[in-house]
């Protein structure tokens, strides 16, 4: 017996539209709504094409051939981790870009994706990025010595577990690196407990100030995403640091924000948290505002399926769950989900997919800001931020907004002046 999943039926798609499979084959649940949503025939050997675009011909059902033959029993089980849902299962305004993105966009490589700071969250970024195989190449750099060469090392063995074709090198320097279409910027100092993230601006401005003037110099047509903390003062500063345009340098943080509030909203039993759409914009910070209006579970308003004061609670454990992670490890901050976004957003980008995430970028008037770098819902593209998105917030939403983006720019204007 064979198990057909996604994968057969997206190749199946590219390669004309017929899935050809035999009785007592197995085509899981997932793969026959894709098939549907693509238009794929699932046709059992011999068969005429189906009538219905996603169900079995002759194997299932009364056929010349003989009885009926189940041959694909619901099982959750066979629903595979990481592969795309069906629209149904997708939040409303998701569903319909990612399919297309995933039936007409190939997924195209880059020569080299950088990651600058090879410590928590720069491992967990990289080994994503590597397990996505959109690079040739993704290259590790950090100043301790060994460190990267050891991760990359690392990263690099587990290609013969899953069978990517990216190649891992680590280095010191950005210049050693060499040019990349996207650097991911991790280096500096984490939280420690009793630290918030604004108590690292200046030990993590200095370290990269001289970074990002390199990845300007060495990867002048490249992008940046930045994630190292304060985030939203570190986006902008990277930006005037590197001399890149600002669509060129985007920050991560309300990727991981929005992702805190899904799970955390998940454990409620609304639905799943794949289910559950939100947005966290303004600051990776105090002013984080993650908007009830744009709040949906199983494509309705989450306000008509939570309380109020449960939505309350949620949000503000999402805006603490940075400092909820720190003091439970007491090391340092978390750095498995931030890692996981940050490669995410790259891969978007490559991908140049549909997806509005939020992000933090430069709005150029939208939103009534200008001239600072703040969370906003976006779609991304192979050149970074391809647009910021225009939601319709409340106007107390749209307030907390712009009130975050200019305590970002009081902020901002006490760093130290970026050097030549
Ligand atoms: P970590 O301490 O594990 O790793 C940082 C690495 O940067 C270290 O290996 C260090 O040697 C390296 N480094 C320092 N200066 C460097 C330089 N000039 N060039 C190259 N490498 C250099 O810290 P972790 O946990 O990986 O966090 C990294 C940063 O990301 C922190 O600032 C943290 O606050 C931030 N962060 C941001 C999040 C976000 O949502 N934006 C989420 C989680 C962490
Ligand atoms: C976080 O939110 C520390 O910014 C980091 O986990």
């Amino acid at each position: 017996m064979t198990v057909f999943g996604v994968d057969a039926v997206t190749d199946a798609a590219a390669a004309g539209g017929t899935l050809a499979v035999r009785r007592g084959d197995l085509v899981t649940p997932l793969a026959r709504d894709l098939a549907a949503e693509l238009g794929v025939d699932i046709v059992a050997s011999g068969s005429p094409p189906a009538a219905v675009k996603g169900r079995p011909v002759g194997v299932g059902s009364a056929t010349a051939a003989g009885p009926p033959s189940p041959i694909s029993p619901p099982s959750p089980a066979l629903y595979r981790r990481g592969s795309p849902l069906p629209s149904r299962l997708l939040p409303r305004s998701l569903a319909r870009t990612d399919l297309a993105a995933l039936s007409s966009t190939p997924p195209t490589r880059v020569p080299r994706i950088v990651v600058v700071g090879a410590g928590h969250v720069g491992t967990i970024t990289a080994m994503r990025l590597a397990e996505a195989d959109l690079a040739d190449e993704i290259v590790l750099v950090d100043i301790v010595g060994g460190l990267a060469e050891g991760i990359a090392l690392d990263i690099g063995h587990s290609a013969g577990l899953l069978g990517f074709s990216t190649t891992l090198r680590g280095e010191h320097s950005v210049e050693a690196a060499g040019e990349a279409a996207y650097t991911v910027l991790t280096a500096g100092r984490a939280r420690q407990p009793g630290m918030s993230r604004g108590d690292l601006a200046d030990t993590n401005a200095a370290i990269l100030g001289p970074v990002a003037r390199s990845v300007g110099a060495t990867s002048p047509n490249g992008v940046i995403l930045v994630v190292t903390n304060p985030l939203d003062e570190m986006t902008h500063h990277v930006w005037k640091s590197s001399g890149l345009p600002s669509g060129r340098v985007v920050g991560m943080a309300g990727m991981l924000d929005a992702a805190r509030f899904s799970s955390l909203a998940g454990l409620t039993g609304v639905a799943r948290a794949g289910q559950i759409e939100g947005y966290a914009l303004g600051s990776h910070g105090d002013e984080m505002v993650i908007p009830r209006s744009q709040l949906a579970a199983n494509g309705k308003a989450l306000t008509a399926q939570l309380d109020p004061g449960a939505i309350d609670a949620l949000i503000t454990r999402t805006r603490d769950s940075g400092a909820e992670i720190v003091a439970l490890l007491g090391t340092g901050s978390a750095f498995i989900t931030p890692g996981l976004s940050a490669a995410q957003m790259v891969i978007r980008m490559i991908r140049s997919d549909d997806r509005v995430v939020s992000a933090t970028v430069m709005p150029a008037g939208e939103y009534g800001i200008d001239g600072t770098y703040v969370g906003l819902p976006v779609r991304l593209g192979r050149s970074g931020l391809r647009e910021i998105v225009h939601f319709e917030l409340t106007g107390a939403e749209r307030a907390a907004v712009v009130a975050a983006a200019s305590r970002i720019a009081e902020r901002v204007r006490s760093l130290p002046v970026p050097g030549p």
